[in-house]
């Protein structure tokens, strides 16, 4: 097995293939004057098995349009299995048609990676609500981890939590308020979040009382910040001691970390 990384990705790829004891491919990605992107890769991939790792985070229009060429490249090129790794899957959150018209985004982005001969496909804490499963939109066998109990493993190493309270800030947060607060052996709720515009959100609570107790909030992605704040608001109202705030993808959109600060 050979494993690339893609441009966005090159540092987390390597150490990948550190742990798996073998060594990353290497690539030459530039532009060419007119914008367009080149793509060359430089490893012999044919016969192997080629890992791709891509994150499609922050510039996700042209981080999947890198995948989209690397990974027909690699095929074209003899490798025997392409498999992606992309831990932050972009356009998840466009999984329905809210308003009449719309794109059904997360379906067009996967038909695209099936595309170019993506055989298998990993991602961590994909943004998964209206659709449960990620089978139930690739045709190919796809594999959601959870980074969760590794957060909370290392929110308890740096902060020391005393009886924590996990929240999640909203109904679907619950996967992960639940794997987080089982690594840490203790409960959690989530609140109720309505969505009322891009950056905008109510949040109210359900049952759980954080009054006097340490709370470890849970979420996959971190976009506006606009979850979180509101629901910090929500648990120093209720007299919590100290809030902690983990997630999975800290897309921090401009604004966001001074919206939270
Ligand atoms: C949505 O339901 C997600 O799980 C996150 O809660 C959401 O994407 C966070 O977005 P923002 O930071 O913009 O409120």
């Amino acid at each position: 097995m050979i494993v690339i990384g893609g441009p966005a990705s090159e540092s987390l790829a390597s150490k990948v293939a550190n742990e798996l004891g073998t060594v990353a491919g290497k690539l030459e990605v530039r532009r060419f004057p007119d914008g367009e992107k080149y793509l060359r890769v430089l490893s012999d991939v044919e016969g192997k098995n080629v890992a791709i790792v891509q994150s499609i985070h922050h510039t996700p229009d042209e981080l999947l349009f890198e995948y989209l060429l690397l990974a027909d490249t690699v095929k074209d090129l003899g490798a025997r299995k392409v498999t992606a790794f992309i831990p932050y899957f972009a356009y998840a959150r466009q999984d329905e048609r809210f308003k009449p018209g719309e794109a059904l985004s997360f379906r067009t982005v996967s038909k695209l990676i099936e595309s170019v001969a993506t055989a298998e496909i990993y991602t961590i804490d994909m943004h998964q609500h209206r659709v449960l499963k990620s089978s139930e939109v690739f045709r190919i066998p796809s594999h959601n981890l959870s980074a969760m109990p590794l957060l909370a493993d290392h929110v308890q190493k740096l902060g020391k939590l005393h009886d924590p309270l996990v929240i999640g800030p909203d109904a679907e947060a619950e996967q992960w308020a639940k794997l987080a607060a089982e690594r840490l052996h203790t409960d959690y709720d989530v609140f109720q979040k309505t969505r009322l515009g891009d950056a905008k959100v109510e949040v109210r609570p359900r049952r759980s009382n954080a009054g006097s107790r340490d709370v470890l909030i849970v979420d996959d992605i971190i976009s506006t910040g606009g979850t979180i704040v509101e629901a910090v608001k929500i648990l120093l109202g209720q007299g919590a001691k100290r809030i902690q705030v983990a997630c999975t993808h800290p897309i921090l959109a401009p604004g966001a970390l001074e919206k939270i600060k």
